[in-house]
C-alpha cells in the first residue's frame, strides 16, 4: 500500500495535521503537494503542541524524508521561520527537501492579495491574505520565480522585473514601499536562496526512488475538496486543487502511484472565510457550543470559525471527488452532551425542490437549506475512548449512519487532539 494520499473532506482545519503525523509512523516519506502558508496543520504530542504552514506533518518522525512538492507555493520567510522554530525545539530538519521546481510567494503577491480583497468590499473571499492566490495567478501567466531561481541572480533579478511590469498599474498604491524595488526583493531572495540550498532538490525523483524501493509515501493535502478552485464553491475557494488527482500533478508522480485515498472530515463542519455554508448554525447556542468545545479558531489568522452540522450531501460529493477508499472522521469528542445529533441528508432550494447532490449551479446552493436526519445524541465524554466497543452505542450509530450515507468505510476516529486519542475501526490503519 505505498501511496496513500490525505485530503480535506469539508472546508479545511479538518485535522489532516494529526492524521498525517500518526499514519507517517509507518512510512518514510511524506510529500506537501499544493497550497501554502494558507494551511495551519497542528499535531498535539505528548502535550506539545507544533503548527505547520509548509513544513510537512512528518517532521516530527526522526530519519523520514519530507518533501515540499513543486505543487505547493512557498514563502520562503515563513519556510524559515518554521525551521528556525523546528530546530530551536530540538527538531532535526536535515531530511527536509524542497522541489527546485516550487513557485516562490513574493512581497507583492501578498500585497496584491490584500489589496484585491480591499477592492472586492462585501464581495470579498476572505482570503488568508498570504499571496496564495497572486501567486499561482503569476505560475499560470507563466511570470513565477521558482526555488531554483534563487540559486542564479541574473537569472532571478530578470524574472523579477518581468513579474513586476505587468503589475505596475495595481502596484502604483504602493510604489514608495522599500519592500517591492527591484534591488531590494532580488538581495532578500538570494540571501533566502543561499539558506535554503542544502534542502533544494529534485523531490519527484525522490518520491519514484521511494515508491520504486517499495516504500510508504503520505501524500499530505491543504485546504479541502469544498475549497478546490475547480470542484469547490467558486469563487469562495483557494487558488490551488485539494483533491487527491493534485497529489500526482504537485508531488510529479502519476496516477498509478497513488493506492488508498484516505478524506478527513469533523464530526460536524467549519468554515473560515466567505462563501456558502449550507449546514452553519447562525447564532445558536449548538454553533457557540461547537465553536468553544471545538477551539474553532484559525490556525493561521486566528479568525473564528463558522460551524455548523455535519453536511452528508457534501461530504458524499467529497468522498466521490477523491474516489476515497476511507474516512477519518475528527473531533467526535466535541460533540458530547448534545442533546440531538444532525447530519444534512438532502437540500431544499428556494423553489422548493429537493435535491440530494450537491448542486453544482453557485445560484441555486447559496439560497438552498438543508435537510436533516437527527440522531439521539451521547451525553458521556469520550476522550478516554480507544476501542470501538467503548464508545457509547449512539455515538457508534452516528457514525455508522455516516458510513451508510456515504458509502466509505470509516477506518479511524478522533476523540481528543492528542495523537493516542484516536479509535481503529474495523480494519483500522491501513498500515496495521
Ligand atoms: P488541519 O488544517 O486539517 O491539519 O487542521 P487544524 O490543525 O487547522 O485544525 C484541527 C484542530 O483540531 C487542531 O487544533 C487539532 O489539534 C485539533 N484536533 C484534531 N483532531 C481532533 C480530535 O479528534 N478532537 C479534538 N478535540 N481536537 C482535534
Ligand atoms: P488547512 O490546510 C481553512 C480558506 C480561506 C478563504 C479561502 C481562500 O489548514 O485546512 P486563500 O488564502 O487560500 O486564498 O483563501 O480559503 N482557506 C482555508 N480554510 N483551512 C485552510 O487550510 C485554508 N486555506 C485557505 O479562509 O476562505
Ligand atoms: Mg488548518
Amino acid at each position: 500500500m505505498p501511496g496513500l494520499v490525505i485530503v480535506g473532506s469539508q472546508w479545511g482545519d479538518e485535522g489532516k495535521g494529526k492524521i498525517t503525523d500518526l499514519l507517517a509512523d509507518h512510512a518514510q516519506l511524506i510529500v506537501r503537494f499544493q497550497g501554502g502558508n494558507n494551511a495551519g496543520h497542528t499535531i498535539v504530542r505528548d502535550g506539545e503542541e507544533f503548527k505547520f504552514h509548509l513544513i510537512p506533518s512528518g517532521i516530527l518522525h526522526p530519519g523520514k524524508t519530507c518533501v515540499i512538492g513543486n505543487g505547493v507555493v512557498i514563502d520562503p520567510e515563513v519556510l524559515l521561520s518554521e525551521l528556525e522554530g523546528l530546530k530551536k525545539r530540538q527538531v532535526s530538519v536535515a531530511n527536509l527537501r524542497v522541489s527546485a521546481n516550487a513557485h516562490m510567494i513574493m512581497p507583492y503577491h501578498v500585497l496584491l492579495d490584500t489589496a484585491g480583497e480591499s477592492h472586492l468590499g462585501k464581495l470579498s473571499i476572505g482570503t488568508t491574505r498570504r499571496g496564495i492566490g497572486p501567486c499561482y495567478a503569476d505560475k499560470s501567466a507563466r511570470l513565477g520565480i521558482r526555488v531554483q531561481d534563487l540559486l542564479d541572480e541574473k537569472i532571478l533579478r530578470k524574472k523579477i522585473m518581468a513579474a513586476l511590469e505587468p503589475k505596475r498599474l495595481s502596484l502604483r498604491p504602493y510604489e514608495k514601499d522599500p519592500s517591492l524595488d527591484l534591488h531590494t526583493i532580488t538581495e532578500r531572495y538570494l540571501e533566502f536562496g543561499h539558506q535554503l540550498e542544502p534542502h533544494i532538490a529534485d523531490t519527484a525523483r525522490l518520491c519514484w526512488e521511494s515508491l520504486d524501493r517499495g516504500e510508504n509515501v503520505v501524500f499530505e493535502g491543504a485546504q479541502a475538496a469544498l475549497l478546490d478552485l475547480d470542484h469547490g464553491t467558486y469563487p469562495f475557494v483557494t487558488s490551488s486543487n485539494p483533491t487527491a488527482g493534485a497529489a500526482c500533478i504537485g508531488a510529479g508522480v502519476g496516477p498509478g502511484d497513488i493506492d488508498e485515498v484516505w478524506g478527513v472530515a469533523k464530526a460536524y463542519a467549519t468554515r473560515v472565510g466567505m462563501g456558502p455554508f449550507p449546514t452553519e448554525l447562525v447564532d445558536t447556542d449548538e454553533g457557540r457550543r461547537m465553536l468553544e468545545r471545538g477551539h474553532e479558531y484559525g490556525t493561521t489568522t486566528g479568525r473564528e470559525r463558522r460551524c455548523g452540522w455535519l453536511d452528508l450531501v457534501a461530504l458524499r460529493y467529497a468522498a466521490r471527488l477523491n474516489s476515497m477508499d476511507a474516512l477519518v472522521i475528527t473531533k467526535l469528542d466535541v460533540l458530547a452532551g448534545f442533546k440531538s445529533l444532525k447530519l444534512a441528508v438532502r437540500y431544499r432550494s428556494s423553489e422548493g425542490a429537493v435535491l440530494d447532490h450537491f448542486p453544482y449551479h453557485q445560484t441555486i446552493l447559496h439560497s438552498a437549506t438543508a435537510e436533516y436526519e437527527e440522531l439521539p445524541g451521547f451525553g458521556e465524554e469520550i476522550t478516554e475512548c480507544r476501542d470501538e466497543e467503548e464508545l457509547p452505542s449512539a455515538a457508534r450509530d452516528f457514525l455508522r449512519f455516516i458510513e451508510e450515507f456515504v458509502g466509505v468505510p470509516i477506518r479511524l476516529v478522533g476523540v481528543g487532539p492528542s495523537r493516542d486519542q484516536i479509535v481503529e475501526l474495523g480494519e483500522g490503519s491501513p498500515y496495521s
